[in-house]
């Protein structure tokens, strides 16, 4: 019952939900099988990071830093792409596995938990993408570190909760993941070497490795599978024990500690594992027991004014609660919210006449949006505040005509229609940092063509982490404009 976000229409909008499906055993793979089924919910140990479980990790990192040597302190993670709906709509970064090491571009995604890349098994995996990206297929056998990781091993049946039905000697531990947009990937876990920059001085990185378990996906379902945003893979930065993340923090290579930038104005932005030390922010805790960076919405305000909602309305539960997912494009809203948000913004424009394409609330306005309305805020629980600026919330689509980045739950799925999921919109241009050794979610408004300084935990040296951007490199500039489709009515009624 991972809250299934409601799912987009659009390809560019992988919600990334992390829903459970059952066994598929024979389904995908003839002759015997295992697959695992991921957990609805994760089963955090008490007091991750601060109790008794994370003075056992940190004496664990501490032991696997003497016997290699060497602590890893910070990671540096090239960003590319632009996560508005009329460009590429995510962002990605670039992973180099196995070795030799080959690299492989892979969505960043905050709403799930692991990592996989398209196998070398798949037959109707896209070689190329829409993003002007040379996709590569991996191959376990090319790689003289790749190895299978079979379903009697310790990671599949911690993964899966024990020992999965099927599970003989020699049977691939397989996973199953559908995401909240209701694409698919279906593979088998392997061991590979992962290379990542590891952050040595001020902008400056070297290459360093770590034995982690990804997924091989052989089958891709829904947009995975061809969309001309294709990509490798997707990179599951949940807090799950299965992410590459913790995966590196086991072996204490990394703090639990990672950020990001998304930079809407030139696209990319900055993407880094280590303690931020520069910009700080203030942060507010995440709900325990969630599976996905849950955290306590209290109210919003549009211009000033708080708007009259029901007192639980965001009260975190089974099927409320609010998300923050870079995985996903744009902002839901539960309908309520959503009407009394648009009324706010609206509100010193009563003549304006709206369009709807595809989806989106479109009109037209001649001046400049951040003058002509109000910003809204979200507060959080402590006392932290989500600053969205007109330029944010709406997002140009041609000359003059702005569209609505927010969007009605309710219009979306039955299962997230009261969920509040935060998007790519409205993360963007803020350093949004996740402390999960302190179970905190923070962010402050940031220019993410700049840089940040990341802690050595080590040395206590600090670093600076600078802004990429991937696509920037590329020839090719993804800019479509939403087709109008029908034109002409007004769709912000009172209730
Ligand atoms: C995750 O890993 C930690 C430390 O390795 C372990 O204590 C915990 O039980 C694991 N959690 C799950 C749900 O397997
Ligand atoms: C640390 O972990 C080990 C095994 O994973 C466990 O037996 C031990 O009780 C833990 N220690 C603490 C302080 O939690
Ligand atoms: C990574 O591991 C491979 C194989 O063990 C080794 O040959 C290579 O030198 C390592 N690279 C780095 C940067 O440590
Ligand atoms: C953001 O930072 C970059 C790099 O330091 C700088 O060139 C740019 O002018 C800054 N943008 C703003 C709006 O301050």
């Amino acid at each position: 019952m991972a809250p299934p976000p409601p799912p987009p229409r659009r390809a560019a909008l992988l919600l990334a939900g992390l829903l459970l499906l059952l066994a598929l055993a024979g389904s995908a793979f003839p002759g015997a099988t295992a697959t695992g089924v991921f957990q609805v919910r994760r089963k955090f140990p008490v007091g991750v990071g601060g109790g008794a479980a994370g003075a056992n990790i940190s004496a664990l990192r501490a032991h696997d830093g003497t016997r290699h040597g060497r602590l890893l302190a910070a990671a540096d993670l090239p960003l590319g792409g632009l996560g508005l709906p009329t460009d590429t709509g995510l962002y990605y970064t670039e992973v180099k596995l196995g070795t030799p090491p080959k690299r492989y571009y892979v969505q960043v995604d905050t709403g799930s938990d692991i990592l996989w890349v398209n196998c070398i098994t798949c037959e109707q995996c896209p070689r190329k993408s829409g993003l002007g990206l040379d996709l590569t297929l991996y191959d376990p056998k090319a790689s003289s570190t790749g190895s299978t990781v079979m379903c009697d091993q310790g990671f599949c049946a911690a993964t899966f909760g024990g020992r999965l039905p099927k599970c003989s000697a020699n049977v691939p531990c397989e996973y199953s993941v559908t995401y909240g947009d209701g694409s698919s990937t279906v593979g088998s876990f392997v061991n590979d070497a992962l290379q990542f920059d590891q952050v040595t001085g001020d902008g400056q990185t070297q290459p360093a490795n770590a034995s982690v378990i990804f997924g091989c996906g052989a089958q891709q379902g829904g947009d995975l599978g061809s969309s001309s945003q294709a990509l490798d893979g997707i990179l599951g930065f949940g807090e799950a024990n299965t992410s590459m993340l913790s995966q590196l923090a086991t072996a204490g290579k990394v703090k639990k500690i990672f950020a990001h930038c998304l930079d809407t104005v030139k696209g990319g932005g900055i993407f880094a594992i280590g303690d931020v030390v520069q910009p700080k922010v203030k942060t507010t805790p995440l709900v325990a027991d969630k599976p996905h960076y849950n955290v306590n919405l209290k109210t919003i305000d549009v211009g000033g004014t708080t708007l009259e909602l029901p007192t639980d309305i965001f009260k975190p539960d089974d099927k409320k609660g609010t998300i923050i997912d870079s995985g996903t494009t744009l902002t839901y809203l539960p309908e309520l919210v959503f009407k009394k948000v648009m009324l706010a913004v609206f509100n010193k424009h009563q003549d304006i006449t709206f369009h709807d394409v595809q989806d989106f609330l479109c009109f037209q306005y001649p001046g400049s949006v951040d003058d002509g309305f109000p910003t809204i805020t979200f507060h959080f629980e402590d006392d932290l505040a989500l600053h969205v600026y007109p330029h944010e919330y709406f997002f140009p689509n041609g000359n003059d005509v702005y569209c609505v980045g927010f969007q009605n739950g309710a219009l979306q799925s039955k299962d997230g229609k009261d969920i509040v999921l935060m998007g790519d919109l409205v993360l963007s241009n803020k350093l949004v940092v996740y402390d999960l050794e302190n179970r905190v979610i923070g962010w402050t408004d940031y220019n993410c063509s700049s840089s940040i300084k990341i802690k050595d935990d080590k040395t206590g040296t600090t670093s600076t982490v600078n802004s990429h951007d991937l696509s920037s490199g590329s020839k090719f500039h993804w800019h479509m404009s939403l087709v109008l489709l029908v034109t002409m009515h007004s769709d912000i009624s009172q209730e």
